[in-house]
């Protein structure tokens, strides 16, 4: 189904059925170039309404208007059914709107419970009461689920813990509509269970959701309805299916999905990449393996296991207190990042903000940071080559960009993990270790992912990769590692095993 759908008519009325909220023919264009040209949602009261379509289709751009945050160039908004501005975030506000980014947003210098009640300070004579805020803040958390801390400081938590402040800021004021940008691309399993608590019981509240998502089975155990966008157009709306998304798949890529996961076709190598007794504090203890060249070799586990730890120490980019690390049977020392570069090794890691871009910065610079000599000439950079490696990157990757020299903060998601993983090919790395790399992208180019790193071990690299997809580790890799509680309990070949097993490790074993 392919012909676009307008909603802004024949709406049924019933009390269950009452739209709150439509959106109807929004555009949005920055500098000239259109980013939504005809979107359409409408959500009812109480309802779980997914938001799908591909990177850069508009998604987060369309959630953001009507959060108030981006004005849009045209289109109306009708709140129950009365067009209204939403020219603020204060008025989306006062409707009872509130948002969970997709790039979060917390005061990082600040605790848990100091964001969860930001600009909504519980007060005592005038000032601040800071020890009810910690006391509603424990109530709130726990009421949750999440066992976080409400003192801590922000800037100590991990992604996925930042992830569930997030979510908790957004739910502790009363609200009619919580929209969620891809809230769980950070989460665990057992997060995203909770979160789905939340969900249900917001839903049960009368509050409606709307959730932006690449996870379709996700998608499918919480939402009722869903709406597809396209290039910034609305084209498909329908009851959430729960099994069979192919005419969703369909409706977001135009055209057919086939061969999900590549066929591999890597010879395994000498070895690579060895690790020995790797051990720091309570982190990760006697941690030993080896990639060979060829190798997809997965790092499965739960949140917290410590996999994310040991890559970054393979990578020098975190200190380890004892072990060694062996690039084709030669101990190296690994002191900094840069250590690990000159010895072919790429980090592709969890947090792109973090760790891998230069967000105000343009595209092609981005692409070309981890090796300037091959844009160099006589000691200067040369602007047309950068251009080009850019533009053969974007191509190859299907980076939705208006430009090489778009600033990389300003593209969506998705868009942004691809120029990391543009960045890490045009290195002379031999040995990749990558943390996530689909994480927050969508299905067209995770199959694009997959071929890049299948296409890599096939001229020789080894790669180490950390996923919380099971379906993916079983689709990509040779054998599994298995992590719990910072040590290696499972080695399992891939194909001999299953989510069951790899599951059983993560949870339980010895
Ligand atoms: N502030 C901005 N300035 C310029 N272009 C922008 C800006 N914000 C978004 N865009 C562009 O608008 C398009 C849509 O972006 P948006 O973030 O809405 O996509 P999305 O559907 O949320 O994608 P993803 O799944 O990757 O999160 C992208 O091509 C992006 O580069
Ligand atoms: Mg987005």
């Amino acid at each position: 189904m392919s012909d676009p759908v307008t909603f802004s008519a024949a709406v049924p009325e019933n009390s269950n059925s009452r739209p709150l909220v439509q959106l109807c023919a929004i555009e949005k264009s920055y500098g000239g170039v259109p980013v939504l040209k005809r979107a359409d949602v409408m959500v009812r009261a109480a309802e779980i309404h997914g938001l799908v379509g591909e990177n850069g289709a508009g998604k987060s751009t369309l959630v953001k208007i009507l959060a108030g945050e981006v004005t849009r160039d045209g289109g109306d908004v009708f709140w129950l059914g009365k067009a209204c501005p939403l020219r603020s975030r204060q008025e989306a506000e006062a409707l009872g709107i509130t948002m969970i980014h997709q790039e979060l947003s917390l005061a990082t210098h600040l605790t848990v419970a100091e964001n969860i009640f930001l600009g909504h300070e519980p007060t005592r004579h005038g000032c601040i009461d800071r020890q009810r805020e910690v006391a509603a803040a424990r109530v709130h958390l726990d009421r949750l689920g999440f066992g976080l801390d409400p003192t801590r400081p922000v800037h100590r938590l991990r992604p996925a813990e930042r992830q569930l402040v997030e979510i908790a800021r957004a739910v502790a004021r009363t609200a009619r509509l919580v929209i969620m940008d891809e809230p769980t691309s950070s989460l665990s399993a057992k997060e995203v269970d909770d979160l789905f608590g939340v969900i249900r019981r917001l839903k049960s509240d009368g509050t409606a959701v709307i959730f932006v998502t690449h996870r379709l089975e996700e998608l499918a155990e919480v939402a009722d309805r869903v709406t597809v966008l396209r290039d910034g157009v609305t084209v498909h709306e329908s009851a959430m299916p729960r099994r069979n998304f192919s005419e969703l798949i369909r409706a977001m890529v135009g055209r057919e999905l086939k061969d999900f996961y590549p066929p591999r076709r890597a010879q395994r190598g000498n070895v690579l990449l060895r690790v020995e007794g790797l051990s720091r504090a309570s982190d990760f203890q006697d941690v030993s393996f080896e990639v060979a060249a060829g190798e997809v070799v997965g790092l499965a586990g739960l949140v917290g296991a410590g996999r994310t730890e040991v890559l970054e120490a393979i990578f020098g980019a975190a200190p380890i207190d004892r072990g060694r690390i062996l690039i084709e049977g030669r101990e190296v020392l690994v002191r900094c990042p840069q250590d690990a570069i000159q010895h072919g090794m790429a980090l592709l890691g969890e947090d792109r903000k973090r760790t891998g871009l230069a967000l105000l910065l343009p595209l092609a610079p981005n692409i070309t940071l981890a090796n300037l000599q091959r844009v160099l000439r006589r000691g200067r950079i040369d602007l047309r080559k950068e251009e080009m490696v850019a533009r053969g990157f974007v191509e190859r990757l299907q980076i939705r960009a208006s430009s090489v020299r778009q600033r990389v903060g300003a593209l969506s998601g998705g868009n942004q993990q691809k120029v990391v993983l543009g960045k890490w090919l045009f290195t002379n790395a031999r040995i990749f270790l990558v943390d996530e790399p689909t994480r927050g992208v969508d299905v067209g180019a995770k199959i694009e992912i997959y071929r890049q790193l299948n296409q890599l071990a096939e001229a020789g690299a080894a790669i180490l990769m950390v996923s919380s997809e099971l379906p993916e580790i079983l689709g990509i890799t040779d054998r599994v590692l298995v992590m719990r509680g910072g040590r290696i309990v499972g080695e399992l070949i891939t194909s001999q095993t299953t989510q069951e097993e790899i599951m059983w490790y993560a949870a339980l074993g010895t």
